[in-house]
């Protein structure tokens, strides 16, 4: 090594000592432990991180999607939740008007073979005479799932099918909570609906409350049968039926894959009650809904098979279907009967990637997607791996998708993590719901597992019981900490989603959850903001980086490289979650990085943080625990960081996209990769730079 270069770098390193403790010093917090971090940007060869590697898992629990994500206002629109025998519960349905104007029964009359049940109003009163009805009429009405969020100026579709053997006038209504304001209305009037006649109103509110309701009335004497009543607003996503407000929050998660629709929910308590994908599919009208036994609570299927496979289209995420494989939590069908149920998946599969003129293709195609969806992942049940029945079903479905679809890839429910499994698979599926310090520990938990063989899809991981509270910072710092573990093993683990994705705060079914929502109100827990962290590391370059600590055991970290797509920019990404009460002084060092390629102006640091490791958000302060982000004004490739007790920090350095001279000292001491560089570090070739020599052999 030259003299005047050696010279050069002592000076550099000495001013930036100065300047950052400087830096440390002027912000006046003093770091009562101090680590080091090494990062090396430019080792060889590059290891991509999955585009795949974080996703979310849907599930339809604590109404997620019925209730939730799925837009639909009316809860129970078949009147199918009580069941086909009559006499059935209407629930959530009510009368409005007592016995002595409105007898309301149901009967198997409806013109849906699929769903026969509706609602027969025998009206006792009338416009005039001795038994006269109530200015405000009487029928029925809906709450919704815990009252309707009806927005002034906004538009609703209500549709609903209509039978009398008399002509018909009726009122359809949108009324706020309080039962008297009405928000929006229209009449009905028909002279001839001897035959089920569809209705389909536009109804546009003239005020706002998120606990309203939806009312079909009459004044009229005579007998009248509905069905199949929705009420959706005209300001879903795309008008795919997605809960807007919802649906941005999963966008914001950039998600590489979504998981659906389960869980426990695809296996059932029984087989009788588990998703059915064909029951799912079609028109609304005809699909029947169920119960979901597991989670007890009955869904009208709206967001069936098609509408997953469309949400993971319209959220840019590859979808990963789980399907029954004939196991539920209390009966399995046998191997040897088995071959009906792998035809109906083969059917599926065919639905979401057949050509438009197949069988199960062309029904996609009238419901409007003529393009096949993009599906490469299929589960084979959901923690299924222990019954007796497993293996051989498995084997069945297997053999039959991979003789079909080749590419497709088979995820088992058996652990791969300890012991080689004993079938193919393409993937395993992994499960992990701890308190937090073990889940922080679990960082390790795939260091010196094989790195041959089917890797890990970890589709449901979180921290739960008391650590957790109704979704704690603790929770997410844990869970932080088990995900750096994951992006470190990105070798062996292709896949990583958090569970249960959404609550319904009314419906609190599973506990904690990321995202939490009532019918006009949404935010996320720490948990969910802590994701907001990795979501750009799908794809990006994984760094060799080495933490030294005097006690690590409460520090992990992680670095990557990554690029903005938008601008094109990339940045270097350092994340650290400190697991510790105590403040630390991380002092890091980027081998391979010259401090003139890294633009101080567009380099960021953003922590979660609170002074209470069990800080929860609410619907009063949602944002309590969110990552706050601000310039980072001793960005370099040798600098001191303060990590707060209990935080999960990111250090974003923006790479400068020029070769950088260094004036007056050493002529370009670095050069900041190209676009070609770049192109090529992602494929695996050799990027050349001259690095400085790494400081561990200063801080070491
Ligand atoms: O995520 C909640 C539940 O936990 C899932 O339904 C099940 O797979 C797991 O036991």
């Amino acid at each position: 090594m030259d003299l005047t270069y050696a010279a050069c770098k002592l000076l550099l390193f000495f001013l930036l000592i100065f300047r950052t403790s400087h830096q440390c010093c002027a912000t006046g917090i003093n770091a009562n432990q101090t680590a080091w971090l090494f990062v090396n940007v430019s080792e060889n060869p590059p290891r991509k991180i999955p585009n795949t590697m974080f996703g979310i898992s849907f599930e339809e629990i604590n109404h997620s999607g019925a209730g939730g994500l799925w837009a639909e206002l009316v809860s129970n629109r078949g009147f199918e939740a009580g069941g086909q025998n009559t006499p059935s519960n209407i629930s959530p349905w009510s009368i409005l008007g007592d016995e002595s104007l409105i007898f309301v029964s149901t009967d198997r009359s409806s013109c849906f073979d699929r769903n026969r049940i509706a609602p027969r109003m025998e009206v006792l009163c009338n416009t005039d005479g001795g038994n006269m009805c109530p200015a405000a009429g009487v029928g029925v009405y809906n709450p919704g799932f815990w009252g309707m969020n009806i927005e002034q100026g906004k538009t609703y579709k209500v549709t609903f099918y209509v039978r009398s053997l008399q002509p018909i006038e009726m009122s359809v209504s949108l009324i706020g909570s309080n039962a008297l304001q009405k928000l929006a209305t229209a009449d009905i009037i028909d002279e001839n609906v001897t035959n089920w006649t569809k209705k389909e109103i536009l109804l546009q509110a003239a005020g706002t409350d998120p606990n309203s309701r939806l009312q079909l009335t009459t004044r009229k004497k005579g007998t009248i049968w509905v069905d199949q009543v929705s009420a959706m607003p005209l300001s879903t996503h795309k008008g795919h039926g997605f809960r807007q407000d919802l649906f941005n929050m999963l966008a914001d998660l950039k998600p590489g894959f979504i998981r659906f629709p389960g869980g426990s929910f695809v296996e059932g308590e029984w087989l009788v009650n588990a998703f059915r994908w064909k029951e799912t599919v079609g028109a609304w009208e005809e699909r029947p809904g169920h119960f979901g036994d597991v989670w007890q609570y009955w869904t009208d299927d709206g967001l069936g098979y098609f509408e997953y496979l469309q949400l993971a289209e319209d959220l840019g995420a590859l979808p990963v279907w789980v399907f029954n494989n004939g196991i539920s939590h209390n009966d399995q069908v046998d191997s040897s009967v088995i071959l009906p149920f792998v035809q109906d998946i083969l059917d599926a599969i065919e639905f979401a990637r057949g050509d438009p003129t197949s069988t199960w293709g062309s029904v996609r195609a009238a419901m409007g997607h003529a393009e096949p969806f993009d599906l490469r992942y299929v589960a084979v049940g959901n923690q299924d791996c222990g019954n007796k029945n497993y293996r051989g079903n498995y084997m069945k479905f297997y053999t039959a998708i991979k003789g079909a679809y080749p590419d497709i890839k088979i995820i088992s429910n058996c652990d791969g993590s300890t012991r080689q499994l004993d079938h193919p698979a393409d993937l395993y599926d992994f499960h992990v719901y701890t308190n937090a310090n073990s889940m922080f520990s679990m960082a390790h938990n795939f260091d010196h597992n094989s790195r041959s063989g089917p890797k890990a899809f970890v589709s449901e991981y979180a921290v739960t019981g008391n650590d957790a509270g109704r979704g704690s910072l603790l929770k997410a710092l844990a869970e932080a900490a088990f995900l750096l573990g994951l992006e470190i093993n990105s070798d062996v683990v292709e896949m990583a989603s958090n569970a249960p994705l959404f609550v319904n705060a009314n419906d609190w079914r599973f506990n904690p959850d990321a995202i939490v929502f009532d019918s006009s109100k949404v935010y996320g827990t720490p948990s969910y903001w802590m994701q907001h962290f990795f979501k750009e590391s799908n794809g990006a370059i994984l760094l060799n980086s080495k933490l030294q600590a005097n006690s690590s055991s409460s520090l992990i970290a992680s670095a990557i490289s990554w690029k903005n797509p938008d601008s094109n920019r990339s940045y270097l990404r350092i994340k650290v979650v400190n697991f510790g009460s105590n403040r630390v002084s991380l002092k890091v060092s980027v081998d391979g990085l010259d401090k003139n390629s890294i633009e101080v102006a567009g380099s960021t640091i953003t922590t979660l943080m609170s002074s209470n490791a069990m800080a929860e958000n609410s619907f009063s302060e949602p944002k309590k625990v969110a990552p706050t982000t601000s310039q980072l004004e001793n960005a370099s490739n040798r600098m001191n960081v303060v990590l707060a007790p209990y935080s999960l920090t990111s250090i974003d350095l923006l790479r400068k996209s020029n070769i950088v001279q260094v004036a007056g000292c050493n002529a370009a001491l670095w050069s900041a990769p190209s676009r070609e560089d770049e192109e090529r570090e992602e494929r695996g070739v050799e990027l050349k730079s001259s690095a400085m020599s790494p400081l561990s052999t200063v801080f070491g």
